[in-house]
Formats: structure tokens, sequence, C-alpha cells
């Protein structure tokens, strides 16, 4: 009966701690911090890059804005969220940032900069009108592929 209800309340003590630990990782945090960047970067340029297709109607405030926003988000300085050790090696399933972020590092951040000049441009231009908006997001979308075609894992 001891030995049982001893064994209940290991099991019990198992499952609560085991997601607390989890929520506690500082590197996991850090993971969802950035993933949260990226993901706030794809909710902005998405329609910019549907009203540079034609797939949505071109507005000028609206275009304004969302490329505001990411030039905002370059302000925000999330290095943290970049922490050592917080890779697809360790953390399969829960990431799809290559090793080869923080080996060959600063590498990445050449990719930042041209990412941050684009961003610059675009946001300078977006507003004033369709042809000026095609003219910026080109670059704007091809770092943010070029830079996950090398530090990401293949989708
Ligand atoms: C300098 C490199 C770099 C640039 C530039 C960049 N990304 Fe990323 N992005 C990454 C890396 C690395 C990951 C993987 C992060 C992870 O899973 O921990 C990622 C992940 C993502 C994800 C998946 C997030 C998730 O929830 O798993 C989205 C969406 C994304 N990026 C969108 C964008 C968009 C849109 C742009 C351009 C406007 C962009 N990224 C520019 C490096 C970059």
């Amino acid at each position: 009966m001891r030995i049982a209800s001893r064994l209940c309340l290991m099991i019990i003590g198992l499952t609560l701690t085991a997601p607390s630990i989890a929520a506690q990782d500082p590197l996991k945090k850090a993971i969802k911090a950035r993933q949260g960047e990226m993901q706030l970067r794809a909710f902005n340029v998405g329609p910019l890059f549907g009203m540079a297709k034609g797939q949505i109607d071109y507005d000028a405030e609206m275009a304004k804005k969302l490329a505001g926003n990411l030039k905002l988000l370059l302000d925000l300085d999330n290095g943290r969220a970049w922490a050592q050790g917080s890779d697809i090696d360790n953390y399969m399933g829960d990431t799809t940032a290559l090793p080869k972020i923080w080996t060959t590092y600063p590498e990445i951040s050449e990719y930042g900069k041209k990412y941050a000049i684009a961003v610059n441009e675009l946001a300078a231009e977006a507003g004033n009108g369709v042809d000026a908006l095609k003219s910026k997001i080109g670059p704007v979308g091809n770092s943010c592929k070029g830079c996950h075609d090398d530090f990401r894992e293949k989708q």
C-alpha cells in the first residue's frame, strides 16, 4: 500500500514537473521569441506582396503602414532570442534554425544588414504608388529567402 501510494505521488510529481521544466527552459523561450518576430514580419509583408502582384488592391495608407511596421521591427534588439545552443540539433521539432548560424557567425549578420537596407528602402517608397512598391519589394523578398535558404532547415 505504502509503495503504491509513493509510486502514485512520484508519478504525480513527474507529470507536474515535466511541463514546468519545459516552460522554464530559457532556450525554448528564445526560440519562441525569434519565431514570433518572424511571424510578425510575415504578417506585415504578406499583403505588400499581394499588392505588388495585383492579388489585392493597392492601398497607399496600408502599404505605408505595413512597410513602416517592418521598419519598426528592425529597431527591436532581439539578440537574446538567438542564444547559442538553441539550434535544430538540440531542439529538433521546436526550431528550424541551423547550427551554421552560430558556427559561421557573424556571417548571418551580413544577411541581416541586406534585409535592413531593403526594408528601409521599401518603407521610404511603399506609400508612393504601386509601381514604387513593386520596385522595392523584390529585394525584401529576396533577403527573406536568401537567409532562409542558407540558415534554415529546408521546409
Ligand atoms: C538574417 C536571416 C533572416 C532573414 C533576413 C529573415 N529570416 Fe525568417 N527566419 C530565419 C531563421 C533562422 C528562421 C528559423 C527560426 C527558428 O525556427 O528558430 C526563420 C523563420 C521564419 C519563419 C517561421 C517562424 C516560425 O514560427 O517557425 C517565418 C514565417 C519567417 N522566418 C518569415 C520571414 C520573412 C517574411 C522575412 C522577410 C520579410 C524573413 N523571415 C527574413 C532567418 C531570417
